[in-house]
């Protein structure tokens, strides 16, 4: 596994996900979407897997209070911050632990009803058969009627080539100026040149840090995507049901509900 750390998609602080990531449109909208799914299907169990500071397993919590919630992460660091975020809100429906997701699977005797993945699919590397093996696994692990919500950016398609490597780069400028221009708005706070310039920075933050996440997609460093189709294909493949595939905006975003 890369260095997670130093990775722009991620983040290990509030500070970096209240500038960046949180505020961006695309994430808010998978994130409204995913919530609403899983609340429709009012779930005994959700384990949310890759859960970083636990601002979606937070919000699954606040969703479904009669609902057991766990956030896995393999970094203790955001595993702590998630922590601390839950405890403030005095959430005693929701834990978290520093697992590694493809591990769980693998030991888990039985998952919880629902699997939710928000921007964490992708960081199982390449080969791309590791993906197939956790799906394989997750389809074992959950109950008959069970389900798997992965919300994530999609490539147009699994291609390595010039084109595919063109379009990466014209998607995720779009997506720069995506991440300026909400993260701009959401951090203005006045109408003067401090509150200006500082909405600016948190922009410029935000943009860079989604270039670069850009760049790592491309060369697939630690940023390992796949298309729609793909997944669909694959989870056919072991055996799901595929209930939902559908774009959430034209940046790539979307969202794959399978069933057992
Ligand atoms: C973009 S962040 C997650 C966002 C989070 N789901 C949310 O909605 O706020 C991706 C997270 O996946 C975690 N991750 C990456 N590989 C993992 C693995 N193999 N097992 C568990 N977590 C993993 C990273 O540490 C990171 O916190």
């Amino acid at each position: 596994m890369g260095d997670y750390d130093s990775t722009p998609s991620f983040y290990t602080t509030d500070e970096t996900f209240e500038k960046y990531l949180g505020q961006t449109s695309y994430y808010l909208a998978l994130q409204d979407n995913v919530v609403e799914l899983v609340s429709h299907a009012a779930p005994n169990r959700i384990v949310e897997m890759g859960s970083g500071t636990g601002q979606t397993a937070i919000r699954l919590t606040e969703e479904t209070p009669a609902t057991e919630v766990l956030g896995i992460d393999n970094r203790e660091t955001v595993v702590e911050v998630s922590r601390t975020n839950a405890d403030k809100l005095g959430l005693s429906n929701l834990t978290f632990e520093t697992a590694d997701m493809t591990e769980y699977v693998k030991t888990v005797t039985t998952l919880p009803e629902m699997v939710v993945l928000l921007y964490s699919f992708h960081h199982i590397p390449d080969p791309l058969q590791q993906k197939v093996d956790f799906l394989e696994e997750c389809y074992t692990a959950l109950p008959e009627g069970g389900h798997i919500c992965i919300a994530e950016t999609f490539l147009k398609n699994n291609a390595r080539d010039t084109a595919a490597a063109r379009e990466i780069q014209t998607r995720w400028a779009h997506r720069g100026v995506e991440a300026f221009a909400s993260t701009f708005w959401s951090a203005l706070d006045g109408i003067n040149s401090a509150a200006i310039e500082h909405a600016q920075e948190v922009g410029e933050f935000s943009r860079d840090h989604e270039l670069e996440a850009g760049d790592n997609v491309r060369t697939r460093d630690d940023e390992y995507l796949i298309s729609r189709d793909w997944l669909v294909d694959h989870a056919h493949s072991v055996g799901f049901d595929v209930l939902l595939a559908e774009p959430v905006n034209s940046l790539g975003d979307g969202i794959v509900l399978l069933e057992k």
